[in-house]
């Protein structure tokens, strides 16, 4: 009695054993995060995602690569603490590298099988390139694969025949080609196998990125706590020093890192300036005013009251509150820093109003675009044109 009892449970626990590690036969797809910050990462996130599902293969959830002051190597946070699993779920397999690592890894990707991939050879730390991805060589690429004990036994180059665009050119039929699943059940890259900026044909898997419960609530809890009841206005002030020089590129490029998300991915919808990069206070003044007054004018009774800065570097707090004392709109804060609570707190604004150039602010339009919300930029359209297409007669006294 007591033997069939223990039979049945150890069966029931083998059972749930064997349906969480069920293998994808079509193969899986891993990668680092290598490059740049959250913003970066998370358009590279959506391009992996678009990639794996055009070749069939599970994706493994990376974690976040994230950088602390005065820490010489990068700081890995799982992925499902910032975003739902089962939200991507409803779109591809996905896995979270951590569960891949324990209990996929030792079976299906033994250590002498691990092979890193990239489009060429790369350099090493010495400077030199020798036949190898080098996939661990510097910040943060030593320290991400680390994180879960990986080494690589070789490297492989899929460049210049094979390429991460899978909506043209028949891509994902070569890839299964030249790397079948059954040869090749892992296909880890060195970098993301996605460009940046996004690629406009992934920008409405955002829909699938869904805050996890602790960020969305952190979320919920300042906007109860800390907003004055009503409607509010969410912005984004990219101005930290790197940012500043960043912007010098304006100049010389008729389109930088985000900006094809208002500028389009050929300019067809105009060019850069300097002001969607870098906005002065006036005209930051000036575009918030006008955006409370269209508003008031389009949602009756639902008047902005307040304003959700989120900053790299100066929120302008006191200057945006002296200069709409007299509309009676306050503006805050988060008091602590913390980019992701600020992301999803920026998603859940009336109005947005971000940095064209910046993956940070992309982030916030893409989720936005994907619930039907408004969003607006900085200096974008060109401020001549905007007032003379609003037409509403408005000059700088009355805003
Ligand atoms: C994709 O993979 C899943 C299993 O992981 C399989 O059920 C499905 O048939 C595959 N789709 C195609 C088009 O091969
Ligand atoms: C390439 O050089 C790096 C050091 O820069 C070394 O760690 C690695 O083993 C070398 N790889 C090959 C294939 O020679
Ligand atoms: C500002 O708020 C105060 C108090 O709620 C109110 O009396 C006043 O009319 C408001 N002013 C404007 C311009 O809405």
């Amino acid at each position: 009695m007591q033997f069939t009892l223990i039979l049945i449970v150890f069966g029931l626990v083998f059972m749930r054993n064997v349906r969480t590690i069920s293998v994808d036969e079509h193969g899986y797809i891993l990668y680092c995060p290598c490059m740049g910050r959250f913003g970066n990462q998370a358009d590279h996130f959506l391009g992996a995602l678009g990639f794996a599902h055009g070749l069939n293969r599970t994706l493994v959830l990376p974690p976040w690569v994230e950088y602390r002051k005065g820490e010489a190597k990068s700081i890995q946070v799982p992925f499902d603490q910032y975003f739902q699993v089962a939200a991507l779920s409803e779109y591809h397999k996905v896995i979270t590298m951590e569960n891949f690592m324990t209990q996929l890894a030792p079976a299906l990707w033994p250590p002498a099988e691990r092979v890193s991939f990239c489009y060429t050879e790369r350099m090493g730390l010495d400077g030199r390139v020798n036949g190898s991805c080098n996939a661990k060589s510097g910040n943060p690429f030593g320290p991400f694969w680390d994180t879960f004990s990986v080494d690589f036994a070789k490297s492989e180059f899929f460049g210049p025949k094979l390429n991460y665009d899978v909506y043209h050119h028949d891509m994902a039929s070569k890839w299964t080609e030249k790397y079948p699943a059954d040869k090749w059940p892992v296909i880890a890259f060195t970098g993301a196998p996605a460009s940046f900026p996004i690629q406009r044909e992934n920008r409405e898997l955002h829909q699938y990125l869904r805050w996890s419960v602790k960020i969305e609530n952190a979320a919920r809890d300042f906007i109860r706590s800390s907003l004055p009841k009503g409607a509010f206005m969410g912005i984004h002030l990219r101005n930290g020093l790197d940012w500043v020089r960043a912007c010098d590129h304006v100049k010389e490029s008729a389109n930088l890192f985000s900006s094809p998300q208002c500028l389009g991915y050929r300019n067809e919808k105009g060019s850069l300036t300097l002001d969607m990069c870098l906005p002065s206070k006036d005209i930051i003044i000036r575009q918030i005013k006008r955006q409370i007054k269209n508003h008031k004018e389009a949602y009756k009774n639902n008047d902005i009251k307040s304003i959700f800065v989120a900053s790299d570097s100066n929120h302008m707090i006191h200057d945006l509150n002296e200069a709409l004392k007299r509309m009676n709109v306050t503006v805050v804060k988060l008091s602590e820093n913390n980019p992701h609570v600020d992301l999803a707190i920026l998603g859940m604004s009336n109005h947005f109003i971000g940095n064209c150039v910046s993956s940070y602010s992309a982030f916030v339009k893409r989720e936005r675009d994907a619930k039907g919300f408004p969003s607006s930029f900085w200096a974008f359209p060109a401020e001549k044109h905007s007032l003379k297409a609003t037409n509403a007669g408005l000059t700088h006294e009355e805003l």
